[in-house]
């Protein structure tokens, strides 16, 4: 998806750009200002054929400045977190009062002590600068543009930063590609394999530090791909192995695997909910929801929430139920056995289980059959070495049973279509 560049923003005639609100800043706001940033915003009323959704070469956004999409939905400025003092160059909604930072520059850069300053330079990038002297950039976009071509950034509805090459008009860069801590409507979560950009979230370090935290949420392809959560690498929860159900509710998400990319995506139909998806600080995956009614932030869904979301609560060749509290939910599949009873008896199940009778497992060819188990969850697939999914169901254990170093199989069914094994 790359989102076509207004004409305006193509055709109207170089100018500078406005000073539109002031930001949110720690700074004490002078008189003076004061008076400039009210006679600004007069100015604007007599000036709405100028964007003030997008930066062109050489224009530059400081301090105070804001970029603020078509629709008033977001805003790209630089802002603070809490009591510090760093600056970060981001983008956050417009509309709502609380400050909800959807997408940082210079994550793990902060500016510190000074204020920043973001332009095009002449070879097409995005530049954040902290310092007027300071040679290197915090941050770019450091996209390679044919010379003699210009480039143009602009804020989009949707909260994508985008940046265009004027001739072509192609799209050279979008922040939707390098998500921070949030997935908004529209922006996909996943790996792009022709582009070589694999997207996906990581949080915060804390609620007042944008740079890299513990937990992320990536696809992981390999096998039958799975959308995970982890903490550092280690596993926290993870998604049933594709495909994945397309969902309709409040959000209506959809997924594509297909050679060049593998991708989850969701929209949201009813325009009256703002919607984002966040990996907070504190290890956990939340959609949260906005109504100009409710005026604020308030919880649609959380993973993890229960304990068999957690992975591997339950270990290996074990399931995991849903119980109450005072109840153990892990139980042994047919035919294994707790590997350490004595800490299952103690209600760790994370041990997982083993083969009761051993040399079973080197039974091969001589009348063996299957045990179905129900109602679960599709297992870990990550690790499946035989995935194939056009297949019909009596092929999945014909081929199984034909090759000794297969021990079980699930089968995927594809709604309307034929099976995965
Ligand atoms: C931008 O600035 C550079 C250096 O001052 C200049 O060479 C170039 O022509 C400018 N580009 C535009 C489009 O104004
Ligand atoms: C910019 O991109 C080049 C090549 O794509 C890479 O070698 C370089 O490290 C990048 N620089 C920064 C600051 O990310
Ligand atoms: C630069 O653009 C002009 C027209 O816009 C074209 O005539 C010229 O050949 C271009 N130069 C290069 C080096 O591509
Ligand atoms: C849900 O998303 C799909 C794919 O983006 C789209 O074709 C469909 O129209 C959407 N449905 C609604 C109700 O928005
Ligand atoms: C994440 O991992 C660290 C280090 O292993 C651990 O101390 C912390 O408790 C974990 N947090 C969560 C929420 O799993
Ligand atoms: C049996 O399965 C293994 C693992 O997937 C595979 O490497 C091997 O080629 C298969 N053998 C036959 C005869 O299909």
């Amino acid at each position: 998806m790359v989102p076509h560049l207004s004409e305006d923003l193509l055709l109207s005639p170089q100018s500078n750009i406005q000073i539109v609100q002031k930001a949110r800043s720690n700074f004490p706001i002078m008189e003076a200002e004061k008076l400039f940033l009210l006679f600004s915003l007069l100015m604007l009323q007599f000036s709405s054929c100028t964007s003030h959704d997008s930066l062109k070469t050489n224009q530059t956004i400081k301090e105070g400045d804001l970029l603020i999409s078509e629709g008033n939905n977001f805003a790209l400025g630089f802002f603070s977190l809490g009591s510090s003092s760093n600056r970060y160059l981001g983008i956050w909604y417009h509309k709502v009062q609380e400050q909800t930072v959807v997408w940082v520059a210079n994550r793990n850069d902060p500016i510190i002590g000074s204020s920043g300053f973001l332009f095009i330079n002449q070879y097409g990038n995005l530049v954040l600068h902290g310092k007027d002297d300071q040679k290197l950039p915090v941050w770019s976009t450091n996209v390679s543009v044919e010379e003699n071509d210009t480039c143009a950034a602009q804020l989009l509805d949707s909260g994508n930063l985008i940046l265009v090459r004027k001739r072509s008009r192609k799209t050279v860069w979008q922040s939707f590609d390098y998500p921070t801590n949030i997935l908004l409507p529209g922006m996909k979560l996943g790996l792009d394999r022709k582009l070589g950009i694999d997207r996906f979230l990581k949080s915060w370090r804390s609620a007042d530090d944008p740079g890299f935290g513990d937990f992320s949420l990536r696809i992981n392809p390999n096998g039958s791909p799975q959308i995970f959560f982890y903490n550092g690498t280690k596993p926290i929860s993870r998604s049933p192995p594709w495909p994945w159900r397309s969902q309709m509710g409040l959000f209506n998400s959809t997924s594509v695997n297909d050679p060049d990319e593998i991708y989850w995506v969701f929209t949201v139909p009813d325009d009256s909910y703002l919607l984002r998806l966040i990996v907070d600080h504190l290890g956990h995956v939340k959609t949260l929801t906005w109504r100009e009614s409710d005026g604020q932030w308030k919880e649609y869904w959380k993973s993890p929430q229960f304990h068999c979301d957690y992975y591997g609560n339950c270990g290996a060749y074990s399931t995991c139920e849903l119980a109450n509290l005072n109840e153990f939910g892990c139980a042994c599949l047919p035919g294994f056995e707790p590997k350490y009873p004595l800490e299952w008896s103690a209600r760790d199940g994370s041990g997982g289980c083993v083969r009761k009778r051993p040399h079973t497992s080197s039974v091969c060819q001589h009348g063996e059959g299957f045990v179905k188990v129900e109602n679960v969850i599709l297992p870990e697939s990550s690790a499946a070495v035989w995935v194939d999914m056009s297949k019909s169901l009596a092929d999945c254990e014909v081929q199984c049973k034909r090759n000794c170093s297969c021990s079980a199989y699930a089968i995927i069914a594809f709604p309307g279509k034929n099976y995965g094994c």
